[in-house]
C-alpha cells in the first residue's frame, strides 16, 4: 500500500497503456456466465409468452385448458389471472388488460418444468380477437404529427434563430433534399434474458442488462417491494447497443411467473420476440434545408424531422439535435414531429438521435459541396464555429478540423477528383466520401466504495456495467493509478444491484462516469489515512465512498466528442452490390484509457454505421403490423465479409474541462457520420443519390 502514502509508486500508469481484457481468459472458458447460464436452482422452471398477431385490438377470449392439461405445464398467465402490476408505465403493463396495441404484445404466458413443455404449450392455448386494421405508416403529410413537449433526455423539441425561410430564399447556393432511415433493431448476440427467483418477499434477478440500477425503480414500483427487496445482478452480458437499457415485459413476465409458481424461472427472448418486445431505432424522414454564400459559408441549416413513436408511449428521439451544433448559420431551425402508431414503443439504439440526424446532415453538406463545386473537407473547415452556434458559450475542446486533416492525410484524400463515376477498377464504379461526426459527453452520478485492509487486494465496488464495452479492465486500470497500486492489486465488483448506486452503461457515459466516481473514492482513502491513521493503512483496514457527477462544467462548456469518416466504395455495374473496401476515421474522443478496448469500440460504432448504409432494414407489414424480418436470415447485419481495411487513430485528446479523468466517452462516435461518409462515396461512384437507407443492390437499378 505505497499507495497511501506521498512516495511516488514503481507502478508505470495503467491509464493508457495497452492493456488486455482481464475478463477475457474467463469469457473463452466459460466462467463469465450471462444471465440465462446461471445455474441458481437445479430444476428451474421455464416461461414461454404468447404473442398477439393482431396490431390493434382487444383479446376476446382465452381458452388454456389444453395447455394446463399438457403434462409439466405449471401455470398460464393471463390478463385474467396474472399479478396485478403496480404503477409503470403504459407500455410494459403486461398483462393487464384485454387491449392489444402492437403486434407480438403478450397475451399470455405459460411457465412449465422444461423450455420444451413451454414452448408446445403456448401454440395449445386459443386466443380469440376482435381486431381493426393498424396505423403504422408514417409520412410526412399525415394529418395526425404533433410536437412533442420536449425531446429524450430533454432537448428543446424545435429550436429557431433568425429569419430561416428568408435567408433560404436570399441563398446563392442552396440545396433541398430528404432523407429517410427505416426501423432498425438492435441485435446483441446474446438474447435478453431473466433468471428471476423470489426469496421469501425478496425478489432476485439474473439479468441481461446495462445498469441493474436502471431496473431498481420499474420492478419495485411494479412488484411493491422496497430496494431492499429487489437484487439485480448482471455481471456480465453479451453485447448491448441501448434495448438492455430499459426494463421491458419479460422482466416483469419473469418475476410474475416466479411468484405464482414459486419456482426459480429462465425466460430468455427468441431472437424473433426481440423484434416486438424490447425496442427499435425510431424511422425517419428528415428534410435538409441549406443556403450558403459562394464561398461556402452557410448562412441557413434547417433540419426538420418527422419519426414515429408507439400508441402507448412517446419516444421522441433528438435527431437534429447535433445540427445545433456542429456547424454555424445566421438563420437556423431544427424541428422534431411524431406520428403515434399502431407499433411497440422505440427505445433507444447506439447513438439514438445522432445516428440517424448526422446522416442526413452530413449527406446533405455533400450536396451543397457538390453544388458550390468545393471539396467537401474544404466546406466543413470553412464552418468550422469558434464557440457553440447555439448555446453561445465555448467547447471544453473541439477538434474536428484536425481529425478532417489527420483523416485525409491517412486517407490519401488530396488530389481527389471530385466528378462523379469517373473511376472503374473491372467491372466496379469506385468513389470516395467523407463525413463528420459528433456525439455529446456527459457523465452522470456514480458512486464508489472502497475497502483497503493491507495485504489484500484493494475492493473497489461500483455497480458499473461492462456490455462487452471492456469496462472491467478499463475501471481496474483507472483504480489502479488511482489508488497507485498495479492492477492485480485492484478487486474490482460491479453488475450487481446491491453494490453502490451508478449509472448505467449508456449514452457513452460509462468511463467518464464511474472513472471520476473511483478517482474521488480513492482520494477519500488517501484523505482519510493520511488524516486518522498518519498514513499508514491501519490493521482493520478502512472503508469509504466517493462520488462524482455532473458539475459547473455542464454550464460553461459545450462538451463534445468529435470525429471525421472517410470511406472508399465500389460498386458492381453489372449486380449493383456495394463494397466498401476500406474506411479511415480519426476520433477527438478526449484522454483514451485502452488503446486495444478503445478501438474495438471505434470499430463497432463503424462497422454498425456501415450496416446501417448498407444492411439493416425493419420492414413493417402496412397491413398486418408486424415486422416481417424478424431473424437474423432476413435482417441483415454486416458480418466480417462485409468489413474490409478499418484504419482508426485518435488525437492526442486530454480534455481537462469534461471531468477529472479527461475522458470523453467513446461506445457511440464511431457509428455517427458512418453511413453518410458511405454514402456520398457511394454517390462519388454512381453518380447516384441514395437517400433511403439501406442502399440495397436495388437501388443502383432503380428507376433505369
Ligand atoms: Mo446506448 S443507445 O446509449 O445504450
Amino acid at each position: 500500500m505505497t499507495a497511501l502514502s506521498d512516495r511516488p509508486t514503481t507502478h508505470a500508469p495503467a491509464v493508457g497503456s495497452d492493456v488486455r481484457r482481464i475478463d477475457g481468459p474467463a469469457k473463452v472458458r466459460g466462467r463469465a456466465p450471462y444471465a440465462y447460464e446461471h445455474e441458481l436452482d437445479s430444476s428451474p422452471a421455464f416461461v414461454a409468452i404468447v404473442q398477439s398477431p393482431v396490431a390493434r385490438g382487444r383479446v376476446v377470449s382465452i381458452d388454456a385448458s389444453a395447455a394446463e392439461a399438457l403434462p409439466g405445464v405449471l401455470a398460464v398467465l393471463t390478463h385474467e389471472n396474472a399479478p396485478r402490476l403496480g404503477e409503470v408505465v403504459e407500455e410494459i403493463r403486461v398483462l393487464q388488460s384485454a387491449t392489444v396495441q402492437y403486434a407480438g404484445e403478450p397475451v399470455a404466458a405459460v411457465v412449465a418444468e422444461t423450455s420444451e413443455v413451454a414452448r408446445d404449450a403456448i401454440g395449445r392455448v386459443v386466443v380469440r380477437y376482435d381486431s381493426e386494421a393498424p396505423d403504422v405508416v408514417l409520412s410526412v403529410d399525415r394529418d395526425d404529427l404533433y410536437a412533442p413537449e420536449q425531446l429524450m433526455a430533454g432537448f428543446e423539441t424545435d429550436s429557431v434563430i433568425g429569419d430561416v425561410d428568408a435567408a433560404l430564399a436570399a441563398a446563392p447556393v442552396a440545396v433541398d433534399v430528404t432523407y429517410a432511415t427505416p426501423v432498425q433493431h438492435n441485435q446483441p448476440i446474446e438474447m435478453h434474458a431473466t433468471v428471476a427467483r423470489w426469496d421469501g418477499d425478496v425478489l432476485r434477478m439474473w439479468d441481461a442488462n446495462q445498469g441493474p440500477h436502471n431496473l431498481v425503480p420499474v420492478l419495485t414500483s411494479a412488484f411493491g417491494i422496497t430496494e431492499d427487496q429487489l437484487h439485480v445482478v448482471s455481471p456480465y452480458v453479451g453485447g448491448a447497443f441501448g434495448s438492455k437499457a430499459f426494463t421491458h415485459v419479460h422482466q416483469l413476465l419473469a418475476g410474475m411467473a416466479a411468484r405464482v409458481t414459486g419456482r426459480t424461472v429462465k425466460l430468455e427472448l427468441t431472437r424473433q420476440q426481440m423484434s416486438s418486445l424490447v425496442g427499435h431505432r425510431t424511422p425517419t424522414i428528415q428534410r435538409l434545408r441549406l443556403g450558403a454564400e459562394a464561398d461556402g459559408t452557410l448562412t441557413a441549416i434547417s433540419h426538420e424531422v418527422v419519426e414515429h413513436t408507439s400508441r402507448n408511449a412517446e419516444f421522441a428521439e433528438q435527431t437534429a439535435t447535433a445540427t445545433r451544433l456542429l456547424y454555424a448559420a445566421p438563420a437556423r431551425r431544427t424541428t422534431h414531429r411524431l406520428a403515434r402508431l399502431d407499433v411497440p414503443a422505440p427505445t433507444i439504439m447506439r447513438a439514438p438521435g445522432e445516428t440517424p440526424g448526422v446522416y442526413a446532415l452530413e449527406s446533405a453538406m455533400d450536396e451543397l459541396a457538390v453544388a458550390l463545386g468545393m471539396d467537401p473537407v474544404e466546406l466543413r473547415v470553412h464552418n468550422e464555429p469558434a464557440r457553440d452556434p447555439e448555446r453561445d458559450v465555448p467547447w471544453s475542446s473541439r477538434n474536428l478540423v484536425a481529425c478532417l486533416r489527420q483523416g485525409a492525410e491517412r486517407f490519401g484524400w488530396a488530389g481527389r477528383d471530385p466528378r462523379p463515376r469517373v473511376r472503374e477498377v473491372g467491372r466496379r464504379l469506385v468513389g470516395t466520401g467523407v463525413a463528420a461526426s459528433t456525439y455529446p459527453t456527459r457523465r452522470r452520478p456514480s458512486q464508489c466504495r472502497i475497502e483497503a485492509v493491507p495485504g489484500k487486494a484493494t475492493v473497489v465496488s461500483i455497480d458499473a456495467s461492462d456490455i462487452g464495452t471492456g469496462a472491467w479492465t478499463a475501471l481496474t486500470q483507472i483504480a489502479a493509478d488511482a489508488l497507485g497500486v498495479a492492477m492485480a492489486e485492484v478487486d474490482l465488483r460491479i453488475g450487481d444491484s446491491r453494490l453502490p448506486k451508478a449509472s448505467g452503461a449508456g449514452g457513452s457515459t460509462g468511463t467518464t462516469s464511474w472513472g471520476p466516481a473511483i478517482q474521488a473514492a480513492a482520494q477519500a482513502l488517501r484523505e482519510r489515512v493520511h488524516a486518522e491513521h498518519g498514513g499508514q493503512l491501519p490493521a482493520g483496514g478502512v472503508v469509504v465512498t466517493g462520488s462524482s457527477g455532473p458539475g459547473e462544467e455542464v454550464e460553461r462548456f459545450s462538451m463534445h466528442a468529435f470525429g471525421a469518416h472517410f470511406a472508399e466504395v465500389r460498386v458492381d455495374r453489372d449486380t449493383g452490390e456495394v463494397r466498401v473496401p476500406r474506411m479511415t476515421s480519426v476520433f477527438a474522443a478526449g484522454r483514451i484509457v485502452n488503446a486495444t478496448t478503445a478501438r474495438s469500440q471505434f470499430l463497432g460504432g463503424m462497422t454498425m454505421g456501415l450496416s446501417m448504409a448498407l444492411h439493416e432494414e425493419s420492414v413493417l407489414d402496412a397491413v398486418h403490423g408486424h415486422f416481417a424480418n424478424h431473424d437474423l436470415a432476413e435482417y441483415h447485419v454486416a458480418t466480417n465479409a462485409d468489413v474490409g481495411e478499418m484504419d482508426i487513430s485518435w488525437l492526442d485528446e486530454v480534455d481537462e474541462h469534461v471531468n477529472p479523468l479527461g475522458a470523453k466517452g467513446i461506445g457511440e462516435i464511431g457509428i455517427v457520420g458512418a453511413a453518410a461518409a458511405i454514402g456520398n462515396a457511394y454517390w462519388h461512384a454512381t453518380g447516384r443519390r441514395v437517400r433511403d437507407l439501406p442502399i440495397t443492390p436495388e437501388a443502383f437499378f432503380r428507376g433505369e
